[in-house]
This record gives C-alpha cells, structure tokens and sequence, in this order.
C-alpha cells in the first residue's frame, strides 16, 4: 500500500511536468524535469532526451530514427517489444579511457570499469564566461576550489540551445588542450561534465582527450542538459549503462539537491 502512495505521487507530479514528458520542453525554454518527493527533495534531470532528431557526432542529419518496434500489439503480438541502435557517443554519454588510448581499450578500461564513487557524490555547476573555450586562463579565472572533485561546465553550448539542434555544430565550445593541462594539473576535478557532445573544443579534439584520459583517473560525461539549473553545489548521480568493452555508454544523470 505505501509504496502505491509513492508511485501515485511520482506519477503526479510527472504530469504536472508534462512539458518535459511529452517532449514540448523543446524550443520553449524555462522548463525543467523536477520530481519532488515527500521530503521536499528535489531531482533534476540533467540528461537529453533520446530522439530522432537530436544531434549526432559530425552529422548533418541529426540522430536519426534508431527505435523500433519488432512485434507489436497491433499485429496480433501479446505484447509490444521494441529494439534500439544507438551509437555508444549517442546523446548524453560518459567517455571511458579506450575511446582515444588503444591499449587502454585492449586491457579493458571500458566503460564498466568507471568507478561510480567518482560517478555519485557532491558536484559543483559553474557558469563559464560565454564569450570563449576552456581555456588555461579560463580554468584559472574560475577559481574552482582544491577539493571540489565533480564539475559541471555549463557554456555557451547551453545558450545556443546547440543539444536542440538537429544538425551538429563544430563551432559548440569545449576545452583547449592548455585548459585540459591546467585542470589536471592544477585541480582536484575528476568528473567533469559538459554541455555538448564533447568537453574538448573541435580544434583540440584529440589532443584535450589525450590529456584527460591519460591518467584513468578523469571521468568525462558530455552532453548534458544543463538548462535552466541554478550554478551552485549538488549531489550528482550518473549512471552508464554495463556495456562491456564498450568505449563510451548512455549516462543518465541526475542533480539532487
Ligand atoms: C504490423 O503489420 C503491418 C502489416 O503487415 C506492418 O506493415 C507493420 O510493419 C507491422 N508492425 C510491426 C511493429 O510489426
Ligand atoms: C503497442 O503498439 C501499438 C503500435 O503497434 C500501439 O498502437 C499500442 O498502443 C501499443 N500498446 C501498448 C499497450 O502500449
Ligand atoms: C571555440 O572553439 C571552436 C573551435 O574549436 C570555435 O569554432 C569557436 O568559435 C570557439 N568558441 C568561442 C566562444 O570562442
């Protein structure tokens, strides 16, 4: 009986958010995923949506149609049952040290070796200046306390709306590789999160990879949705998916606060 009370009041609440479930978040801005519980507690969503047109790594066409239902029914079937193909860098993603070190990928440093302590606990949302990359003299001028082990980097990505568009922009802002150097060398942060398809600008692509995979130690979860989340200190909890040998996984991520 109590736990029917419970999935009543998600449910509830869930339709009062039926902008974001139904999808009409999109293009209108000011609507975020919120579930509050009993205790006031309150949950953001932070990860995109899975959807067709949603951006895809250097396509034109957006992700395209990669749900379908194999039995249905309609047909005759006792019930639906649908099958997906996502690309692993699809959406909301976390990176893991084979994507860009080949003998990382060969001793199984794949996404099932994340550790999830770095993947859940205390995280800091910092608004980055909008008129530029991640840059060393960026990083510095963020003055992100030693100790603070989590960030999310919200940019101008966010703004540009760039997770809504269909086509996908090389322009979207990430890390130079001096900006990669400097947090490794100058931080605590192991997680870093960011707000389009990768955390490294598209000029450093490779080079800002190198130097935060390098040391296994940096979890990188890219495309998040970070509209409309007031900057400030959360619990994060990521999750990817147990894809063994797996470069790169769906993350579903979440703020508490
Ligand atoms: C159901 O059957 C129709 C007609 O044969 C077919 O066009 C359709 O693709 C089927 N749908 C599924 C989900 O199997
Ligand atoms: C099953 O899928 C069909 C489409 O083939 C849809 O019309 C129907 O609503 C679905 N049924 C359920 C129970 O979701
Ligand atoms: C960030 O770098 C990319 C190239 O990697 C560039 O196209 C873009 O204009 C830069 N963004 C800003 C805000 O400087």
């Amino acid at each position: 009986m109590k736990m029917k009370k419970k999935m009543n009041c998600y449910w509830w609440h869930a339709l009062i958010m039926s902008g974001c479930v139904l999808g009409l978040c999109v293009g209108i801005g000011g609507c975020v995923c919120v579930v509050e519980n009993e205790n006031g507690r309150i949950i953001i969503d932070i990860s995109h949506r899975y959807q067709p047109d949603m951006p895809a790594w250097e396509s034109k066409d957006s992700l395209g149609q990669f749900l379908w239902l194999t039995r249905s029914m309609a047909n005759g079937s006792l019930a639906n049952f649908s099958q997906f193909k996502l690309p692993a860098h699809s959406g909301t993603h976390v990176d893991a040290p084979g994507h860009v070190f080949d003998h990382y990928f060969h001793s199984g440093f794949d996404v099932d070796s994340l550790d999830l302590l770095l993947l859940n606990g205390p995280a800091l949302l910092v608004d980055v200046p909008r008129d530029t990359n991640i840059s060393a003299g960026v990083m510095k001028s963020l003055n992100i306390p030693r100790g603070v082990r989590r960030v999310l980097f919200r940019t101008l990505n966010t703004y540009r709306r760039l997770m809504y568009q269909k086509e996908f922009d090389t322009s979207y802002v990430g890390f130079t590789e001096d900006g990669a150097n400097w947090l490794v060398e100058n931080t605590d942060i192991k997680l870093v999160g960011i707000d389009y398809l990768s955390v490294a600008a598209y000029d450093h692509l490779i080079p800002a990879h190198l130097v935060f995979l390098k040391g296994r130690e940096i979890i990188l979860v890219e495309g998040l949705k970070l509209d409309d989340v007031a900057a400030g200190i959360y619990t994060v909890h990521c999750l990817p998916l147990r894809l063994a040998g797996a470069e790169g996984s769906p993350i579903r991520c979440i703020l508490i606060k």
